[in-house]
């Protein structure tokens, strides 16, 4: 049973809710609005911050919908200027270096994407405090956690806003740079508007010799989804990671 009550509380495969959350969502905000892009300034953060605890708090933490964030991210949606999107799959890091040099933005770069970055978070029934000892797991307790539907919910709004050119940095050093079972793969490539472009940069580790191209498989079957949305779809490859962010 993946709910032994230990101390009361439901003992799941996951990492426990990050300590300190609240605060942390709390100061995320601040230094976002007032620091990173003031122009946000408007947004209320102590209402942010309210918006985001009542999605999950007391609630079954396997019970996740994507309903449950629409008041949340009603209040920051997850929109770019047009042409400066980026996506990634397996290439974090690397995405947010070149995305640094550029004027250009992941989601990470959108207040909600921000505020939440690297940070887990699950309540439980009966109970008004997060779960700190442990979260489900998306593998072996359930997909429909609150953790993954926000960033599967976040990334939908993300990939629908999207607009003109837009970007995706994939990991070239893996035999399948594209993963359709990936966020990119299943959620933001599916759900983009007709007549976006999307140019995919297959970029490899430095030193190494890649193990995908854009004449492979996986981006095939990337270029059959987006052929079949009408989205343009353009692919360069054979990028080390050095020459990628030297261009950018
Ligand atoms: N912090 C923590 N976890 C995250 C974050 C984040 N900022 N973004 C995504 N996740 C979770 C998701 O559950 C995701 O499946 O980590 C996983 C990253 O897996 P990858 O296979 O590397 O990439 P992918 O699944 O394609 O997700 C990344 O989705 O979040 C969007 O716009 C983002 O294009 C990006 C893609």
């Amino acid at each position: 049973d993946c709910c032994t009550p230990i101390k009361k509380l439901c003992w799941w495969h996951g990492v426990g809710s990050t300590a300190d959350f609240q605060k942390i969502i709390q100061e995320r905000c601040d230094t976002y609005t007032q620091t990173i892009r003031p122009g946000s300034r408007s947004r209320n953060c102590q209402a942010i911050r309210q918006a985001f605890m009542s999605t999950f708090i007391s609630k079954d933490p396997c019970k996740a919908t994507k309903e449950d964030y629409n008041s949340l991210i009603n209040l920051a949606p997850p929109t770019v200027p047009c042409g400066q999107q980026v996506f990634w799959s397996k290439t974090k890091e690397l995405a947010h270096e070149y995305v640094k040099r550029q004027r250009l933005m992941t989601l990470e770069d959108t207040l909600l994407g921000y505020l939440a970055d690297g940070l887990s978070w699950c309540g439980e029934p009966g109970s008004s405090d997060l779960n700190i000892w442990s979260c489900p797991d998306w593998r072996k307790d359930c997909r429909t956690n609150y953790l993954s539907v926000f960033w599967e919910v976040l990334s939908e709004r993300f990939a629908e806003s999207a607009c003109s050119t837009v970007r995706v940095v994939l990991n070239g050093s893996l035999e399948n740079a594209f993963d359709s079972m990936s966020i990119f793969g299943r959620v933001e490539a599916p759900n983009l508007r007709p007549q976006v472009e999307l140019e995919a940069w297959l970029v490899h580790d430095t030193g190494k010799p890649p193990s995908d191209s854009c004449s492979g498989s996986s981006i095939r079957k990337l270029k059959s989804i987006l052929d079949g949305r009408n989205v343009k779809f353009r692919c360069m490859d054979n990028l080390s990671r050095d020459q990628f962010l030297q261009r950018s």
